[in-house]
């Protein structure tokens, strides 16, 4: 049933951030030659795909987020020998690499923006949004920065603002210059033609802003607890129309390679998500839904939003699954204890590609930050930092939880010696060998991978639904409660039997009309 899906359908990807994951040389950050260290580590947990954080070159000012070549490597986590190597070993083994490719705006230190801020007449200047004050010598517009303030900033050299939707280090580019346009496709053309698999599209719907400036129309419900630039409606700034016709052209360039792929990031409501696998001509094959990472662990909410997102999702638009990322609150400290193993199992077992985020598989927490150690920008100006959920990975108990001889960049976790890769894996019990079970039954079992989303009745503190492929049929109770609660699996008193459950020794086990779940359980049961 599998046969005709492509790699980034029936996998799992694995979202990891080279600095904080394995380090080599010493000096505290993770870097290429310790991803390549750890493959088999990846491998043994059954990823199809590994995407990485940003490894460009870049000041650091927004986490790498801030590129000032686009074809090349960091020294910080190696050369593109290394990056080379990489793509070669994991391809020996059937991973696939995928880069996170940042297009809305570059480093101010680029050449490209030094060129572009020296002077108006400066070839390069339109390759940025550069725009003159108000006749009241007001900022163009009222468009605010994603880490608060105005997106606007005044460069002095020109008597102009240039645009820039998240650190005024970080300018956005002129996507309507067909220059651009060229450049960034050449930046992929690069990264196809050494080998890479696919792309994750940072801030994607971003892209194209409202070419007459218009200001955004304030929003009424805004609660100061929610990110600055959420106090106006994005009208102008996000998901503007023409941007599917850039979606468009980069899905021609990135189709001229075999078998490539395109994520998105999103931060839209499903509705708009799903319009970004391209309704005239096809523009991403994955447009990230990230409703599972801001979601609380709340079985009605949940329910609520997979449904939703199945029902919005076009016949053609493949699903895929978010829980936790580098912007977000890690999954173990959203759904604690136990609770891990059952938003495990709900992550596997949902129809679509999920994205696994580094540490979750062994239930990594965030991590309580102090200020002098913060390093998030968002961190800095907000309440909001993401240094918590960055930390570096746990791989046994060894100081710094062994992923340095050196001084972590981010402090690692004081439990790191019971929550850790090596005491997981020799624990048939831990978190670490549920997940590669639930992943080697993907593998094994193909109505996981393609068979339909059936939702079936259910009340809170369940979530249950069926995943069902020609005669298999697979249902799916999670208990959302730490009690003992019976599930009817059927009408009539169906019988089914258990497949896996998030606890240890249940597989096989007959059910008759109702299962019995332990608190914090999940089953999957085949009936
Ligand atoms: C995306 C990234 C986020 C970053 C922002 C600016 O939203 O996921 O981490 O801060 O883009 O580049």
């Amino acid at each position: 049933m599998t046969k005709n899906l492509h790699w980034w359908q029936y996998g799992v990807i694995y979202q990891l951030i080279v600095r904080s994951f394995f380090d080599t040389n010493g000096d505290g950050e993770g870097d290429l030659p310790g991803v390549i260290n750890k493959l088999d580590y990846i491998q043994s947990l059954g990823i199809e795909a590994i995407w990485l954080s940003p490894i460009y070159p870049s000041p650091m000012a927004e986490f790498g987020y801030d590129v000032t070549d686009y074809t090349d490597i960091h020294p910080l986590f190696g050369t593109l020998n290394d990056f080379d190597a990489l793509v070669t070993q994991a391809h020996d083994r059937g991973i696939k690499i995928i880069l996170d490719w940042i297009p809305n705006h570059t480093s101010d230190q680029h050449p490209w923006f030094m060129e572009s801020r020296s002077s108006r007449d400066n070839p390069k200047r339109d390759w940025y949004i550069w725009r003159d004050p108000k006749p009241d010598g007001a900022p163009p517009s009222n468009w605010i920065s994603v880490f608060g303030g105005s997106v606007w900033e005044w460069s002095n050299e020109t008597d102009q603002y240039y645009c820039h939707t998240f650190l005024k280090e970080q300018p956005d580019l002129n996507w309507r210059n067909p220059e651009v346009q060229q450049a960034m496709l050449d930046v992929l053309r690069f990264w196809l033609e050494r080998g890479v698999d696919g792309f994750r599209i940072d801030a994607t719907c971003l892209l194209i802003k409202d070419d007459q400036f218009r200001d955004n129309p304030p929003n009424p419900d805004y609660q100061p607890d929610q990110a600055p630039d959420k106090a106006v409606l994005p009208k102008y700034t996000r998901d503007q129309p023409t941007v599917h016709d850039v979606f468009a052209m980069i899905r021609r360039v990135v189709d001229d390679y075999d078998d490539r792929m395109l994520a998105g990031e999103l931060y839209l409501p499903i509705e708009k998500v799903v319009s970004y696998y391209g309704k005239q001509a096809p523009e991403l094959h994955l447009p990230l839904n990230l409703q599972l990472a801001w979601s609380p662990w709340n079985a009605d909410k949940l329910a609520s939003t997979i449904d939703h997102y199945e029902n919005q999702l076009p016949a053609e638009g493949w699903p895929t699954w978010t829980i936790s990322t580098h912007d977000s609150t890690r999954i173990a400290s959203r759904a604690q204890g136990e609770q891990a193993r059952v938003a495990a199992m709900l992550h596997m077992t949902l129809r679509g590609t999920p994205t696994l985020y580094y540490g979750a598989e062994i239930g990594m927490q965030d991590v309580p930050i102090a200020p002098e150690q913060e390093e998030d920008p968002q961190g800095k100006r907000t309440d909001r930092s993401r240094d918590p959920f960055r930390t570096p990975m746990q791989w046994d108990n060894r100081e710094h939880a062994g992923f340095t001889s050196g001084q972590p960049w981010l402090p690692v976790a004081e439990d790191f010696s019971t929550v850790n890769v090596a005491v997981q894996h020799n624990d048939p019990h831990s978190l670490l060998n549920l997940y590669r079970r639930l992943i080697n039954l993907r593998r094994c079992e193909p109505t996981l991978i393609s068979g339909a989303y059936i939702s079936v009745p259910r009340k809170d503190p369940f979530i249950a639904y069926q995943r069902q492929g020609g005669e298999r049929r697979l249902l799916v109770v999670l208990n959302l409660s730490a009690e003992p609660q019976n599930f009817n699996i059927g009408e009539g008193g169906r019988h089914g039997r258990i497949l896996l459950s998030t606890f240890m020794n249940r597989e096989k086990e007959e059910v008759h009309g109702v299962v019995e779940l332990r608190g914090n359980e999940g089953v999957i049961i085949v009936v």
